[in-house]
Protein backbone atom coordinates (compact mmCIF):
# COMPACT_ATOMS: atom_id res chain seq x y z
CA UNK A 1 0.00 0.00 0.00
CA UNK A 2 1.28 3.48 -0.88
CA UNK A 3 2.72 5.68 1.41
CA UNK A 4 0.84 9.88 1.27
CA UNK A 5 2.51 12.80 2.94
CA UNK A 6 0.64 16.09 3.26
CA UNK A 7 0.60 19.43 4.57
CA UNK A 8 -2.14 21.65 6.40
CA UNK A 9 -1.79 24.70 8.51
CA UNK A 10 -2.89 25.85 11.26
CA UNK A 11 -5.89 28.27 11.41
CA UNK A 12 -6.92 30.75 13.71
CA UNK A 13 -10.68 31.32 14.51
CA UNK A 14 -12.42 34.97 14.31
CA UNK A 15 -15.66 33.21 15.96
CA UNK A 16 -14.87 30.84 18.08
CA UNK A 17 -15.96 27.13 18.81
CA UNK A 18 -16.22 26.14 22.42
CA UNK A 19 -18.51 23.34 23.72
CA UNK A 20 -19.88 20.13 21.69
CA UNK A 21 -23.36 18.94 21.83
CA UNK A 22 -21.42 15.18 21.21
CA UNK A 23 -18.19 15.20 22.84
CA UNK A 24 -17.02 12.00 20.59
CA UNK A 25 -18.34 13.38 17.07
CA UNK A 26 -17.36 16.24 18.02
CA UNK A 27 -20.25 18.19 16.86
CA UNK A 28 -20.00 22.21 18.47
CA UNK A 29 -23.02 23.40 20.10
CA UNK A 30 -21.87 26.57 17.57
CA UNK A 31 -20.34 27.63 14.01
CA UNK A 32 -17.04 28.93 14.14
CA UNK A 33 -15.25 30.99 11.36
CA UNK A 34 -11.41 31.17 10.92
CA UNK A 35 -8.49 31.46 8.33
CA UNK A 36 -5.79 29.42 7.38
CA UNK A 37 -2.27 30.47 8.91
CA UNK A 38 0.53 30.57 5.70
CA UNK A 39 3.99 29.67 6.77
CA UNK A 40 2.87 27.56 10.07
CA UNK A 41 2.24 23.81 9.21
CA UNK A 42 1.99 20.62 10.07
CA UNK A 43 3.75 17.96 7.56
CA UNK A 44 2.81 14.53 7.83
CA UNK A 45 3.55 11.10 6.13
CA UNK A 46 1.00 7.68 7.00
CA UNK A 47 2.31 4.57 5.92
CA UNK A 48 0.23 1.06 6.22
CA UNK A 49 1.87 -1.97 5.82
CA UNK A 50 0.96 -5.91 6.63
CA UNK A 51 4.14 -5.75 8.93
CA UNK A 52 4.02 -3.06 11.17
CA UNK A 53 2.79 -4.87 14.35
CA UNK A 54 0.99 -2.26 16.10
CA UNK A 55 0.06 1.84 14.87
CA UNK A 56 3.41 3.92 15.40
CA UNK A 57 3.41 7.41 16.00
CA UNK A 58 6.51 10.21 15.61
CA UNK A 59 5.81 13.41 16.28
CA UNK A 60 9.08 16.14 16.26
CA UNK A 61 11.51 12.45 15.63
CA UNK A 62 10.61 11.35 18.88
CA UNK A 63 7.85 8.09 19.45
CA UNK A 64 4.17 9.43 21.14
CA UNK A 65 3.31 6.43 23.17
CA UNK A 66 -0.53 6.99 25.43
CA UNK A 67 -3.02 9.42 24.82
CA UNK A 68 -1.09 11.23 21.95
CA UNK A 69 -1.15 8.10 20.00
CA UNK A 70 -4.80 6.66 21.22
CA UNK A 71 -5.98 10.20 19.31
CA UNK A 72 -3.75 9.34 16.42
CA UNK A 73 -5.33 5.69 16.11
CA UNK A 74 -8.57 6.41 16.80
CA UNK A 75 -8.81 8.59 13.16
CA UNK A 76 -6.52 5.53 11.78
CA UNK A 77 -9.36 2.92 12.71
CA UNK A 78 -12.08 4.91 11.31
CA UNK A 79 -9.98 5.63 8.07
CA UNK A 80 -9.13 1.51 8.57
CA UNK A 81 -12.58 0.64 8.35
CA UNK A 82 -13.64 3.13 5.56
CA UNK A 83 -10.99 1.76 3.33
CA UNK A 84 -11.95 -2.32 4.39
CA UNK A 85 -8.16 -2.58 5.27
CA UNK A 86 -6.43 -4.42 8.14
CA UNK A 87 -3.19 -2.89 8.33
CA UNK A 88 -1.68 -0.74 10.84
CA UNK A 89 0.15 2.70 9.98
CA UNK A 90 3.22 4.28 10.67
CA UNK A 91 2.53 8.12 11.08
CA UNK A 92 5.20 10.45 11.34
CA UNK A 93 4.36 13.91 11.97
CA UNK A 94 6.38 17.32 12.13
CA UNK A 95 5.05 21.10 12.71
CA UNK A 96 7.37 24.19 12.20
CA UNK A 97 5.63 26.28 15.43
CA UNK A 98 5.32 25.47 18.77
CA UNK A 99 2.59 22.97 20.28
CA UNK A 100 -0.03 23.38 22.66
CA UNK A 101 0.35 27.47 22.99
CA UNK A 102 -3.13 28.18 21.39
CA UNK A 103 -1.53 28.48 17.60
CA UNK A 104 -3.94 25.49 17.15
CA UNK A 105 -1.35 22.34 17.08
CA UNK A 106 -4.34 19.99 16.46
CA UNK A 107 -6.00 21.79 14.10
CA UNK A 108 -3.35 21.39 11.46
CA UNK A 109 -2.59 17.93 13.20
CA UNK A 110 -5.82 16.26 12.33
CA UNK A 111 -6.09 17.85 9.12
CA UNK A 112 -2.82 16.85 7.93
CA UNK A 113 -3.08 12.99 9.37
CA UNK A 114 -7.17 13.02 7.78
CA UNK A 115 -5.48 14.04 3.91
CA UNK A 116 -2.74 11.51 4.41
CA UNK A 117 -4.00 8.48 6.27
CA UNK A 118 -7.30 8.39 3.65
CA UNK A 119 -5.45 8.49 0.52
CA UNK A 120 -2.62 5.84 1.83
CA UNK A 121 -5.22 3.71 2.42
CA UNK A 122 -6.87 4.26 -1.31
CA UNK A 123 -9.48 6.58 -0.71
CA UNK A 124 -9.87 9.77 -1.92
CA UNK A 125 -12.11 11.20 -0.36
CA UNK A 126 -14.16 14.66 -0.97
CA UNK A 127 -13.32 18.35 0.94
CA UNK A 128 -16.20 17.51 2.81
CA UNK A 129 -15.59 14.19 3.93
CA UNK A 130 -12.04 15.23 4.69
CA UNK A 131 -13.23 18.40 6.90
CA UNK A 132 -15.52 15.74 8.34
CA UNK A 133 -12.86 12.93 9.04
CA UNK A 134 -10.54 16.01 10.70
CA UNK A 135 -13.10 17.09 13.05
CA UNK A 136 -12.83 13.64 14.74
CA UNK A 137 -9.86 14.45 15.71
CA UNK A 138 -9.71 17.95 17.21
CA UNK A 139 -12.94 20.29 15.70
CA UNK A 140 -10.96 23.17 14.66
CA UNK A 141 -9.07 20.49 12.23
CA UNK A 142 -12.07 20.38 10.02
CA UNK A 143 -11.52 23.99 9.31
CA UNK A 144 -7.94 23.02 8.21
CA UNK A 145 -9.05 21.00 5.32
CA UNK A 146 -10.25 23.56 2.82
CA UNK A 147 -8.54 27.26 1.66
CA UNK A 148 -8.15 30.47 3.05
CA UNK A 149 -11.52 32.04 5.20
CA UNK A 150 -13.30 29.11 6.28
CA UNK A 151 -16.32 28.70 8.36
CA UNK A 152 -17.55 25.06 9.75
CA UNK A 153 -21.58 24.93 9.92
CA UNK A 154 -22.16 23.04 13.11
CA UNK A 155 -24.71 21.01 10.94
CA UNK A 156 -28.03 19.11 11.84
CA UNK A 157 -26.37 15.95 12.25
CA UNK A 158 -22.46 13.94 11.47
CA UNK A 159 -23.21 14.00 7.87
CA UNK A 160 -23.47 17.83 7.17
CA UNK A 161 -21.31 19.21 10.29
CA UNK A 162 -18.33 20.54 7.91
CA UNK A 163 -16.07 23.82 7.06
CA UNK A 164 -16.57 25.21 3.42
CA UNK A 165 -14.40 28.03 1.85
CA UNK A 166 -15.98 31.25 1.94
CA UNK A 167 -13.25 33.53 0.24
CA UNK A 168 -9.99 32.23 -0.65
CA UNK A 169 -6.74 33.07 0.41
CA UNK A 170 -5.96 36.04 -1.79
CA UNK A 171 -9.41 37.87 -1.23
CA UNK A 172 -7.86 39.83 1.58
CA UNK A 173 -4.45 40.34 2.56
CA UNK A 174 -4.74 39.96 6.47
CA UNK A 175 -1.86 39.18 8.71
CA UNK A 176 -1.86 37.20 11.71
CA UNK A 177 1.06 38.33 14.39
CA UNK A 178 1.21 36.04 16.70
CA UNK A 179 2.65 37.38 20.31
CA UNK A 180 3.90 34.55 21.90
CA UNK A 181 4.23 35.17 25.49
CA UNK A 182 4.36 31.54 26.62
CA UNK A 183 5.11 28.91 24.43
CA UNK A 184 5.02 25.88 26.85
CA UNK A 185 2.42 23.85 27.21
CA UNK A 186 -1.15 24.80 28.23
CA UNK A 187 -2.47 23.36 31.42
CA UNK A 188 -6.19 22.46 30.47
CA UNK A 189 -6.36 21.23 26.56
CA UNK A 190 -9.59 22.48 24.84
CA UNK A 191 -10.88 18.19 24.34
CA UNK A 192 -11.17 18.76 28.65
CA UNK A 193 -12.20 22.66 28.30
CA UNK A 194 -15.23 21.74 25.57
CA UNK A 195 -16.79 19.15 28.09
CA UNK A 196 -16.74 21.79 30.80
CA UNK A 197 -18.25 25.01 28.58
CA UNK A 198 -21.46 23.67 29.74
CA UNK A 199 -21.10 24.49 33.48
CA UNK A 200 -20.74 28.35 32.18
CA UNK A 201 -23.77 30.06 33.48
CA UNK A 202 -22.50 32.59 30.37
CA UNK A 203 -22.38 29.50 27.83
CA UNK A 204 -26.18 29.42 27.00
CA UNK A 205 -26.09 33.48 26.07
CA UNK A 206 -22.66 33.36 24.22
CA UNK A 207 -24.01 30.21 21.89
CA UNK A 208 -27.39 31.83 21.43
CA UNK A 209 -25.90 34.95 20.01
CA UNK A 210 -23.73 33.29 18.14
CA UNK A 211 -25.57 32.89 14.01
CA UNK A 212 -25.58 37.37 14.72
CA UNK A 213 -21.55 37.25 15.08
CA UNK A 214 -21.25 35.12 12.25
CA UNK A 215 -23.13 36.71 9.85
CA UNK A 216 -21.31 39.88 11.31
CA UNK A 217 -17.69 38.59 10.60
CA UNK A 218 -18.90 36.47 7.33
CA UNK A 219 -20.10 40.11 5.94
CA UNK A 220 -17.03 41.80 7.17
CA UNK A 221 -14.83 39.59 5.49
CA UNK A 222 -16.61 39.15 2.39
CA UNK A 223 -16.66 42.74 2.41
CA UNK A 224 -13.32 43.65 3.66
CA UNK A 225 -14.52 45.72 6.34
CA UNK A 226 -11.55 45.93 8.70
CA UNK A 227 -13.61 47.90 11.07
CA UNK A 228 -16.45 45.03 11.85
CA UNK A 229 -13.99 42.48 11.60
CA UNK A 230 -12.17 44.08 14.20
CA UNK A 231 -15.07 44.66 16.78
CA UNK A 232 -16.82 41.40 16.05
CA UNK A 233 -14.06 39.28 16.66
CA UNK A 234 -12.61 40.72 20.25
CA UNK A 235 -16.05 40.92 21.30
CA UNK A 236 -16.27 36.54 20.58
CA UNK A 237 -12.99 36.17 21.95
CA UNK A 238 -13.91 37.86 25.22
CA UNK A 239 -16.99 36.22 25.01
CA UNK A 240 -15.19 32.80 24.71
CA UNK A 241 -12.71 33.48 27.58
CA UNK A 242 -15.30 34.83 29.69
CA UNK A 243 -17.44 31.39 29.49
CA UNK A 244 -14.35 29.84 30.31
CA UNK A 245 -13.41 31.91 33.21
CA UNK A 246 -16.81 30.76 34.77
CA UNK A 247 -17.06 27.61 34.09
CA UNK A 248 -16.40 24.77 37.02
CA UNK A 249 -13.57 23.96 37.36
CA UNK A 250 -12.73 27.74 36.02
CA UNK A 251 -9.93 27.57 32.65
CA UNK A 252 -8.07 30.87 32.99
CA UNK A 253 -5.42 31.29 30.11
CA UNK A 254 -4.61 34.49 30.36
CA UNK A 255 -1.31 36.04 31.67
CA UNK A 256 -0.33 39.99 32.79
CA UNK A 257 1.51 39.97 29.00
CA UNK A 258 -1.64 38.91 27.47
CA UNK A 259 -3.57 41.88 28.84
CA UNK A 260 -0.73 44.43 28.32
CA UNK A 261 -0.83 43.23 24.38
CA UNK A 262 -4.91 43.94 24.35
CA UNK A 263 -4.19 47.06 25.80
CA UNK A 264 -1.57 48.30 23.68
CA UNK A 265 -4.28 46.93 20.36
CA UNK A 266 -6.97 49.12 21.46
CA UNK A 267 -4.49 52.22 21.72
CA UNK A 268 -3.20 51.22 18.77
CA UNK A 269 -6.67 50.82 17.01
CA UNK A 270 -7.42 54.27 18.62
CA UNK A 271 -4.63 56.19 16.76
CA UNK A 272 -5.79 54.51 13.45
CA UNK A 273 -3.92 51.61 12.77
CA UNK A 274 -5.85 48.23 11.56
CA UNK A 275 -5.54 45.68 14.36
CA UNK A 276 -7.53 43.46 16.46
CA UNK A 277 -6.67 40.46 19.02
CA UNK A 278 -8.01 37.25 19.46
CA UNK A 279 -6.62 34.73 21.38
CA UNK A 280 -7.74 30.71 21.40
CA UNK A 281 -7.33 27.84 24.06
CA UNK A 282 -3.68 29.56 25.15
CA UNK A 283 -2.33 33.01 26.61
CA UNK A 284 -0.31 33.94 23.08
CA UNK A 285 -2.39 36.52 21.53
CA UNK A 286 -3.27 36.31 17.52
CA UNK A 287 -3.09 40.64 16.39
CA UNK A 288 -4.98 40.54 13.07
CA UNK A 289 -3.82 43.38 10.85
CA UNK A 290 -3.35 44.18 7.04
CA UNK A 291 -0.30 42.71 5.25
CA UNK A 292 1.35 46.06 4.12
CA UNK A 293 1.39 47.61 8.41
CA UNK A 294 2.22 43.73 9.21
CA UNK A 295 6.17 44.49 9.35
CA UNK A 296 5.97 47.36 11.70
CA UNK A 297 3.25 45.90 13.81
CA UNK A 298 5.50 42.81 14.60
CA UNK A 299 8.20 45.08 15.72
CA UNK A 300 5.55 47.27 17.96
CA UNK A 301 4.77 43.63 19.56
CA UNK A 302 8.64 42.53 20.27
CA UNK A 303 8.69 45.90 22.05
CA UNK A 304 6.47 45.17 24.71
CA UNK A 305 7.21 43.71 27.81
CA UNK A 306 6.43 40.18 28.26
CA UNK A 307 6.41 39.08 24.88
CA UNK A 308 9.18 36.60 24.08
CA UNK A 309 8.75 36.77 19.77
CA UNK A 310 6.10 37.43 17.66
CA UNK A 311 5.34 34.64 14.64
CA UNK A 312 3.84 36.18 11.26
CA UNK A 313 1.41 34.70 8.65
CA UNK A 314 -0.50 35.04 5.93
CA UNK A 315 -3.54 33.72 4.81
CA UNK A 316 -2.51 30.36 3.73
CA UNK A 317 -4.48 27.73 1.90
CA UNK A 318 -6.12 24.12 2.00
CA UNK A 319 -4.76 20.62 3.33
CA UNK A 320 -2.44 19.17 0.29
CA UNK A 321 -0.41 16.79 -1.07
CA UNK A 322 3.40 17.51 0.00
O1 LIG B 1 -10.32 21.87 17.96
P1 LIG B 1 -10.11 22.01 19.43
O2 LIG B 1 -10.79 20.92 20.20
O3 LIG B 1 -8.65 22.14 19.77
O4 LIG B 1 -10.81 23.36 19.91
C1 LIG B 1 -10.41 24.64 19.52
C2 LIG B 1 -10.94 25.65 20.43
C3 LIG B 1 -10.46 27.08 20.19
O5 LIG B 1 -9.19 27.11 19.58
C4 LIG B 1 -10.36 27.78 21.55
C5 LIG B 1 -11.47 27.86 19.34
C6 LIG B 1 -11.49 27.53 17.87
O6 LIG B 1 -12.56 27.68 17.27
O7 LIG B 1 -10.45 27.18 17.29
Amino acid sequence: MASFTSLAHPNIAMIKYWGNRDNTLRLPVNGSISMNLDGLFTRTTVNFSASFPAHKLTLNKRQILGPGLERVSYILNIVREMAGIKENAEVTTENNFPAGAGIASSAAAFAALALASSQAAGLNLKQDQLSRLARRGSGSASRSIPSGFVEWKMGQAEEDSYAISIAPPEHWDLTDCVAVVNAGHKKTGSTEGHALAGTSPLQNARVQDTARRLDICRQAILQKDFDALAHIIELDSDIMHSVMMTSNPPLMYWQPATLRVFQAVREWRASGLPVAYTVDAGANVHVITLREQSKMISKKLNELPGVKNVLTANVGGAARAA
